[in-house]
């Protein structure tokens, strides 16, 4: 049995006080669960001061450099996350691709060196509404995939977190429907058993992430490929995001 994952992202919004305060009061509430991992990706300001405060709550990253350390104003090195207690970090995220023109030999370069640094990679992919239209989700996403996990060994990939976002859907209140998510992320675990095999495959968890809200994680993480689910704006407000990890 595959765990589940849900994590919320906090791309660029709160302040480090106010990204405490919500992790406190959702601490109280909550109680840990063997089979879920429940996690807050927030902005690399705050990773220090909400790692002294969170127990059950995993505070990833939503970004880091591949390199050690070195003249790279402005990045946060592998290093610099562990001493931190960072195990979480999220690559390749649609807009890191979009906005900072991340590509995907690059991320490949974070994959790698996160796993080498015994790190999980939340490694995002996913197609935009023209791709989407053309009908060429799964080859977009499969190339994505191909490319981002090159050279990576059979053990170490199953560590990997795949989070598969069809970027028409972030932010937009448009979900991809359970069964157009469940058919992709199928087709993710497939093209996985053919990169590596089928029990490797089967143990990778994958997340579907695309305005997902307490309303609508239900239905999504009951699809049989489904692990799990990443989410931006419902993970903002506390009983929202109460509400998904209910
Ligand atoms: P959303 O964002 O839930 O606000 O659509 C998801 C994401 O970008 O990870």
């Amino acid at each position: 049995m595959r765990k589940q994952i849900i994590v919320g992202n906090w791309k660029m919004f709160k302040t480090n006080k106010i990204g405490v305060r919500f992790i406190e009061n959702i601490e109280a509430k909550i109680k840990g669960n063997p089979n879920l991992i429940v996690g807050i990706a927030a902005p690399s300001i705050m990773l220090s001061d909400l790692t002294k405060v969170a127990k059950n709550i995993k505070i990833a990253a939503q970004n880091c450099y591949f390199k050690e350390e070195g003249a790279y104003t402005g990045e946060i090195s592998i290093p610099m996350l562990k001493e931190i207690g960072i195990e979480y970090v999220v690559i390749g995220h649609s807009e890191r691709r979009d906005i900072f023109k991340e590509d995907d030999e690059l991320i490949n370069n974070k994959v790698k060196a996160l796993l080498e640094a015994n790190l999980v990679p939340i490694l995002c992919c996913g197609e935009s509404l023209e791709i989407y239209e053309n009908g060429k989700t799964m080859e977009h996403v499969k190339n994505q995939l191909t490319k981002n996990l090159n050279g990576i060994s059979a053990n170490h990939v199953k560590k990997v977190v795949i989070a598969y976002e069809p970027i028409w859907a972030i932010g937009t209140g448009k979900v991809a429907t359970p069964q157009i998510a469940q058919d992709v992320i199928k087709a993710i675990r497939d093209h996985l058993a053919s990169m590596y095999d089928q029990n490797i495959a089967n143990e990778v968890l994958i997340q579907y992430g695309g305005s997902v809200k307490p309303e609508n994680i239900k239905e999504i993480l009951s699809q049989p490929d489904i692990d799990g689910a990443l989410v931006g704006g419902a993970s903002l407000i506390e009983d929202s995001y109460l509400g998904l990890i209910e």
